[in-house]
């Protein structure tokens, strides 16, 4: 347990670092391909299109545009203000400026949520109130992607960013316990070895 207090240092001055760094994170991930894990959510989903699509941790906003060209309905939540202004001009969605640790979502809602690079900045001490409230807003058999930097379960600050790295049976063991289904899981980027893969990408069913 964490005292409340702490677990809102630790997010205000990860959200300080975002904030400051916002052009220059928007810059340097403009480019990145994620469609492995866009693919990876969206074919487990047994909803019609168009999807009602939650991009957690949105950021600027390069995943919100994306799930809007492909159709589905896609809204965002992130707690840095500048990527929250930024993801509403760049998608033109809805994007709801939130805390990860005081998330007040509505109940089954959406089909599916997508959590590309951010859980791993909820301290263990959180997360399974964090994964109760994904739980809750997705519908029923709704389906939750999380893609996270992995590591041996230790948890602390990385510059000015705190962070938590999993590896599979920890991660496993905290969404199993969350009450989700495990579909599928695989390491990035692919067709490199284990060591050089440093992303967990796992999918998982409400
Ligand atoms: C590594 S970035 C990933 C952004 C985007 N999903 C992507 O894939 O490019 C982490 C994101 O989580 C957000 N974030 C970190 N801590 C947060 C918190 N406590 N509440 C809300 N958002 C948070 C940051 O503002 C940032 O947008």
């Amino acid at each position: 347990m964490r005292d409340p207090k702490e677990l809102e240092t630790i997010s205000e001055r990860t959200l300080d670092h975002y904030r400051g760094s916002a052009e220059s994170f928007r810059e340097n991930t403009r480019d990145h391909d994620v469609s492995q894990n866009i693919a990876a959510l969206l074919r487990h989903i047994r909803a019609p299109s168009p999807l009602q699509i939650l991009d957690l941790g949105c950021g600027p906003g390069r995943d919100l545009k994306t799930f809007t060209a492909l159709g589905h309905v896609a809204v965002g939540v992130d707690g840095a203000e500048p990527f929250v202004e930024m993801a509403r001009a760049e998608s033109g969605c809805e994007v709801w400026h939130q805390n990860l640790l005081q998330l007040d979502l509505p109940d089954g809602r959406f089909d599916g949520v997508f959590a590309n690079a951010v859980l791993f900045h909820v301290p263990s001490a959180a997360l399974a109130q964090v994964l109760g409230c994904l739980h809750r807003t997705l519908k029923p058999q709704g389906v939750l992607f999380c893609s996270n930097p992995r590591g041996d379960n230790q948890e602390g600050w990385s510059g000015e960013r705190y962070g938590a790295w999993y590896d599979w049976p920890a991660w496993r063991e905290r969404m199993l316990a969350a009450g989700f289904e495990e579909i599928e899981h695989y390491y990035r980027p692919s067709g490199l070895p284990r060591a050089q893969q440093p992303w967990l990408a796992s999918v998982w069913r409400a």
